[in-house]
């Protein structure tokens, strides 16, 4: 990745066509900022009443340092937005999703399909006791059936909460157990390269003596017979035995919708969560005027329904848009690096969203790949996850934006729940700065004073007030919660990431300020990492870092101190990798391991990550304390 000083000076600029002017929800972004910062609360109610509220709300926003309530005393279900609202409409036969899996199958369901799936879920949720305020684990890979299983949860006011497929029995547990689960979904399998993936060993060992966890439900995918053998409750025969009407419960406003975990610096993952009417309403409007989206259009996000991604721009706030959207299991470059482009080809997609990692990936294979096919649908193409390189970007821009397309660059986080700094349609991008803050949203580049910064500076990024989809609280630990909010003097949200911003305002994310590793854009603690490392009997301690990689952002490089007895090997290496891959899966697999004698640490004992970092990028202690606490 290019370095800071080249990245700061990035002057040029990509002004969209008129077509894409011309169609664009907003097309005066200065102004309209402008007027949103005047008035916030009446911004986001202008919003809100574009959608469906069966009580209106008496007050937009209460806040109350550091806690935030918004349409307080309204009532809706974003299952009603999402679905009735689009049936009643006249779109029951409108796709809602095609999904597609690596072995060239194709599923389509429309709003009035899913609408029935996702009641009769619910119906048989209710049968098998479960009720508003439960907690409901979704451990199946992205496909319908689990975004039905998300939908039947928000319509009845069951708290979901979806972990990655990916995830294995350690992290699973986890996350389980912290928001003590009263039943899990899940599926036989994912599909990953032509294989099948067991998800049910993995769940059973990750649920040993988790007694709250009541019930398993099993999407069974090959029809093999498995739940009744292992006492689980078969998802199809709960499907077809339960009414296909189910009433969207009238929730508050602020009643939970989901818990979503991810990783910070210390401890174990957070339990993000997310309520209902505010996540809603800006997961909503995000997708219409950053996607552009409009009636006819077909949607794609490629990432996964375990991310916040999946959630607010695979499931919410798409589907509050009704737009028909493509749901893809499996790898983007299996069977081969066509994959992907042949579905924007064959299915007219004119939205498309990934993550730079994928991109630097399809660069690797060469143009010849996309190039073999019709892109001409595509309008709009997005990014998310890490920082996207000017190179990245431009590759994206001439060989899957053929040079016509915008590129919009979506900063935001698990915690924002939806977009927050980009740059719209409409309004002329610098590739690699994500751009200018969101409507109503207030951000500043400080320093750990919380003192405002110069134009390119780097210093940490802040949001000043509260928005709609924020998070309320991580899940039973307010003090986690308070802390985003009280760690930077001057009462601000602190994103904990690098920033500067240029003298036009645009803003560059430059990455993670804290030990939080970006791989291929997924979250990983190294807490996380070092504790699955000294869980084998051969480590008596560990330290993770963040190394820089040309594909992935960065990778995960361990040092480990061997306990007695024990001799650095290949064969240990390949041991403590198998074993972190068990625990918490294969993105978290340290891509090299080295095995040390000492690491340092303060006086207090807490091992000095950075130190190994500036040692491992060959720059001095000094540069590199700049960028990091
Ligand atoms: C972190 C949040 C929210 C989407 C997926 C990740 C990094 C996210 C960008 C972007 C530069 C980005 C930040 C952020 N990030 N989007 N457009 N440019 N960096 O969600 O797992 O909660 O991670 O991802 O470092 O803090 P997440």
């Amino acid at each position: 990745m290019e370095n800071i000083e080249v990245l700061l000076k990035i002057k040029e600029k990509y002004y969209p066509s008129e077509d894409i002017i011309k169609k664009a929800w907003i097309k005066d972004y200065e102004n309209l900022y402008k007027e949103s910062l005047q008035d916030r609360e009446g911004f986001w109610a202008k919003v809100a009443e574009e959608l469906h509220w069966f009580k209106k709300w008496d007050k937009v926003l209460e806040w109350n340092f550091p806690y935030a309530r918004w349409f307080v005393g309204g009532k809706t279900n974003i299952t009603y937005n999402c679905l009735d609202r689009h049936v009643q409409n006249g779109k029951r036969n409108k796709l809602a999703y095609i999904y597609l899996d690596e072995e060239g199958r194709e599923v389509k369901v429309t709003y009035g399909e899913l609408l029935e799936l996702v009641c009769r879920i619910a119906n048989g949720m209710k049968s098998l006791g479960l009720k508003k305020g439960d907690r409901v684990s979704i451990y199946m890979p992205n496909s319908v059936e689990a975004i039905a299983v998300m939908l039947a949860c928000a319509r009845i006011g069951v708290i979901h909460s979806v972990v990655f497929a990916g995830f294995s029995e350690g992290a699973l547990r986890t996350r389980v157990k912290d928001a003590r689960a009263k039943a899990v979904f899940t599926a036989s399998y994912t599909q990953r390269r032509g294989k099948k993936i067991d998800l049910i060993s993995v769940l059973e060992k990750a649920i040993e003596n988790l007694d709250f966890v009541e019930k398993v439900i099993l999407w069974d995918r090959d029809k093999e017979g498995i739940s009744s053998s292992k006492g689980f409750v078969d998802f199809e025969e709960l499907v077809k035995e339960a009414d296909s009407f189910c009433k969207a419960e009238e929730v508050n406003s602020e009643d939970p919708l989901f818990i979503l975990y991810t990783s910070g610096t210390t401890g174990k993952p957070k339990g993000v969560l997310h309520t209902t009417g505010g996540y809603m309403v800006q997961t909503y409007y995000t997708s219409k005027v950053i996607f552009d989206l409009h009636e006819d259009d077909v949607f794609w996000c490629s990432a996964d329904i375990g991310w916040i991604t999946g959630h607010s721009y695979i499931v919410y706030g798409i589907l509050a848009n009704g737009v028909t959207s493509l749901v893809v299991e499996g790898a983007p470059d299996y069977p081969d690096p066509g994959r992907w482009w042949s579905y924007i080809e064959k299915f007219r997609v004119n939205v498309f969203y990934t993550a730079p990692t994928a991109i630097r990936m399809f660069m690797k294979y060469g143009e010849k790949w996309p190039s073999k096919y019709d892109l001409s649908s595509l309008r709009i193409l997005g990014s998310v996850g890490e920082p996207i390189n000017p190179e990245a970007w431009h590759w994206y821009h001439k060989n899957i934006g053929r040079g016509r397309c915008v590129i919009v660059d979506t900063w935001w986080q698990t915690e924002t729940g939806a977009h927050m700094v980009t740059t719209i349609p409409s309004y002329p991008a610098k590739p690699g700065k994500a751009g200018k803050p969101f409507f109503t949203v207030e951000v500043d580049i400080v320093d750990k004073e919380g003192k405002s910064l110069p134009p390119n500076t780097v210093g940490l990024l802040v949001i000043k007030s509260p928005w709609p989809s924020m998070l309320r609280t991580c899940w039973g630990e307010p003090e986690r919660y308070e802390k985003y909010w009280n760690s930077i003097p001057g009462k601000v949200y602190n994103t904990d990431d690098l920033a500067s911003y240029d003298e036009e305002g645009y803003i560059m994310i430059l990455g993670r300020a804290d030990d939080v590793i970006n791989v291929a854009g997924h979250r990983i603690g190294t807490m996380e990492v070092e504790s699955a490392l000294v869980d084998h009997p051969a480590v008596a301690e560990a330290a993770v870092i963040g190394k820089p990689h040309e594909l992935k952002g960065e990778i995960i490089k361990a040092f480990v101190i061997l306990k007695e007895g024990y001799q650095p090997s290949e064969d240990l290496i390949r041991q403590l990798k198998d074993h972190v891959r068990k625990e918490l899966g294969p993105i978290a697999v340290p891509e090299e391991i080295v095995f040390v004698e000492k690491l340092p640490k303060t006086r207090s004992g807490k091992i000095m990550r950075r130190i190994l970092k500036a040692k491992e990028l060959g720059l001095s202690i000094g540069d590199i304390s700049t960028l990091e606490d």
